[in-house]
C-alpha cells in the first residue's frame, strides 16, 4: 500500500499546501497550518453537489420567486437572529465558545418545535441519559423529542433519510466523522465533507439542519470558519462567560438580515431571550467615573445602549493600547487623530479602552465614545451625567453621521439620558422629547463643548 501523504491545511480558512509554512498561503494568518492525511476524492463528487444536481437551465423570470415559509422556533430571540424562523432546507451554522449554550438553546428550541413538528436531535458529544438529565432541568416537555446519540455520518444520513425529521440538530460538526476519509474526526477534511454531505441531504429532502460548531482560539479543530461559504446562515454566540448574558450575532444569512441580534441571559432555567435589551450593558456605578462614556450603538434594527471604559495612566517603557470588544487598529487611528486635531498627546501614556459587558462593537459610530471616555480619563473629569455619544471620526478631525440616528436619540430618550453629543449631519429636525442635542462637526469641537457642559 502506497505511504498515505501528508498535506497541511489552515484552520482558518481551509486553504490547503504541501509543505509546513509559518503563514496560510490562503489567508494570511500565521501558524494555522496543521497536517492531515491528504485524501482520495471520494467517489460521489459530494462537495459540488450542494444545490442537490443540475437541473435544465431557465431564465430568472421562469422561476416562481416565493417568500420562503418560515418555522418559528417558538423561541422570540432565536427567530430574530435567524431573521423570522427556520426555512426548509435551510442549513444553519452556530458557533461558539465552548460552554456559552449552544446546546441549552437548540434543546429548548427543538422541545418548543416538537410539539408540532417531528424533530431529531443527533448528539455526539453527550450521551442520552446527560441529555435528558438536562431536559429535566430545564423543565422541557420531551415527550416527541427524539435522541440519536451517533458520530457515524452514513449512519446518521441514513437516519435522516429514513426519518425525515422536520428539523434536525446535530452537535457538533466535529465530533463526526465519515468512514470515506481516514483523518480524525475535527479535522478539516472531515469538518467539511461531512458538512458538505449533510447540506446535499438538506437541499435534497428539505430538512432544516443546525450545526454546532466550535470555534477554539487555538485552532486544536477546524473552525467554523471553513464552513462558513457551505452553510445558508452563520450565527455566532457571545458574551462574557463571567456575566450571564449571551447574544447570537447572525454574521451570514441568505434568508434575511445580517448583524441583527438576539439577547438572552442564562439562567439555572436555561436560557431566557431579553426582550428590552438596550440597558443591559450599562454598568450600574453609583456616581459618574472619569473615563466612561455610554455610546449608543445600533446592532442590526436594534438601538443598544453599552458603556465604553478607557484607563489611561502613565506609561513605563513602551506605551501600552490595548482593547477589548473594540478594534485595537482603530484606537490606534483615534489617538493620532487626537494629537493631531485636539491636540492632546497620549504617546507616554498606556491606554486601555472596554465595552463593558463582553459586548463586541464594529461599527465605526463608537469613535467618538471611545475618544471621549479617554479624555475623560486623562483629564481625570468624568463626563456629564445622562450623556450618550455616538458618531464616526474621520482622519482628518471630521465627524461623520451614523446610521439610524433618530431611532438611537428616541432609545436614549426613553431610557432617561437628557443629552447628546453627536454627529451634525445626524441633528433631528425636530427636537426629540426629553433629550437635548448637541451636534458637533469636528473632533476639536467636541472636546471644547465637552468642557463647556457640566
Ligand atoms: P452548553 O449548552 O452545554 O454549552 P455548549 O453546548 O455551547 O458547549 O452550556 C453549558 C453551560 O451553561 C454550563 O456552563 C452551565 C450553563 N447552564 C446554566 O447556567 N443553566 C442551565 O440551565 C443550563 C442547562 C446550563
Ligand atoms: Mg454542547
Amino acid at each position: 500500500m502506497a505511504k498515505a501523504k501528508s498535506i497541511y491545511s489552515c484552520t482558518e480558512c481551509g486553504a490547503s499546501a504541501p509543505k509546513w509554512q509559518g503563514q496560510c498561503p490562503g489567508c494570511g494568518v500565521w501558524n494555522t497550518l496543521v497536517e492531515t492525511v491528504a485524501e482520495s476524492a471520494p467517489a460521489s463528487n459530494s462537495r459540488f453537489a450542494a444545490l442537490g444536481g443540475t437541473a435544465r437551465i431557465q431564465t430568472l423570470s421562469e422561476i416562481e420567486a416565493r417568500e420562503e415559509d418560515r418555522l418559528p422556533t417558538g423561541i422570540g430571540e432565536f427567530d430574530r437572529a435567524l431573521g423570522g424562523g427556520l426555512v426548509a432546507g435551510g442549513v444553519v451554522l452556530l458557533g461558539g465558545d465552548p460552554g456559552i449554550g449552544k446546546s441549552t438553546l437548540l434543546l429548548q428550541a427543538l422541545a418548543e418545535l416538537s410539539a408540532v413538528h417531528h424533530v431529531l436531535y443527533v448528539s455526539g458529544e453527550e450521551s442520552g441519559q446527560q441529555i435528558a438529565m438536562r431536559a429535566r432541568r430545564l423543565a422541557l416537555d420531551t415527550k416527541r423529542l427524539r435522541l440519536l446519540a451517533e458520530i457515524n455520518l452514513e449512519k446518521i444520513l441514513a437516519t435522516l433519510q429514513a426519518e425525515k425529521p422536520q428539523v434536525a440538530v446535530i452537535d457538533s460538526i466535529q465530533t463526526l466523522w465519515s468512514e470515506e476519509l481516514n483523518s480524525a474526526p475535527g479535522s478539516v477534511a472531515q469538518v467539511r465533507e461531512c458538512a458538505a454531505q449533510l447540506t446535499r441531504l438538506a437541499k435534497q429532502t428539505g430538512i432544516t439542519v443546525i450545526l454546532v460548531g466550535h470555534v477554539t482560539k487555538e485552532g486544536a479543530l477546524a473552525g467554523p470558519r471553513v464552513l462558513e461559504h457551505i452553510v445558508d446562515t452563520v450565527l455566532y454566540f457571545e458574551g462574557d462567560t463571567h456575566s450571564s448574558f449571551r447574544l447570537i450575532r447572525a454574521v451570514k444569512n441568505r434568508y434575511g438580515a445580517v448583524n441583527e441580534i438576539g439577547v438572552f441571559a442564562m439562567t439555572d432555567k436555561g436560557l431566557k431571550g431579553v426582550n428590552n435589551p438596550s440597558a443591559m450593558f450599562l454598568s450600574q456605578h453609583g456616581q459618574d467615573v472619569p473615563g466612561s462614556c455610554v455610546l449608543c450603538t445600533q446592532e442590526g434594527t436594534r438601538p443598544l445602549l453599552v458603556e465604553i471604559q478607557a484607563l489611561v495612566d502613565q506609561s513605563h517603557g513602551n506605551p501600552r493600547r490595548l482593547t477589548v470588544g473594540l478594534d485595537a487598529q482603530r484606537l490606534a487611528m483615534l489617538l493620532a487623530v487626537l494629537h493631531r486635531h485636539a491636540g492632546i498627546v497620549c504617546f507616554d501614556q498606556d491606554v486601555f479602552v472596554n465595552a463593558v459587558g463582553g459586548v463586541k462593537i464594529g461599527e465605526p459610530a463608537a469613535d467618538l465614545a471611545v475618544l471621549l471616555s479617554i479624555v475623560s480619563s486623562l483629564k481625570n473629569k468624568a463626563l456629564p451625567t445622562k450623556l450618550i455619544v455616538f458618531g464616526e471620526v474621520g482622519l482628518a478631525g471630521e465627524i461623520r453621521p451614523a446610521p439610524r440616528g433618530q431611532e438611537r436619540l428616541k432609545e436614549a430618550a426613553k431610557l432617561g439620558f437628557t443629552r447628546a453629543l453627536i454627529p451634525e449631519a445626524n441633528k433631528p429636525k425636530h427636537a426629540i422629547a426629553g433629550i437635548e442635542v448637541i451636534a458637533v462637526r469636528r473632533v476639536e469641537e467636541a472636546v471644547d463643548r465637552l468642557r463647556e457642559l457640566d
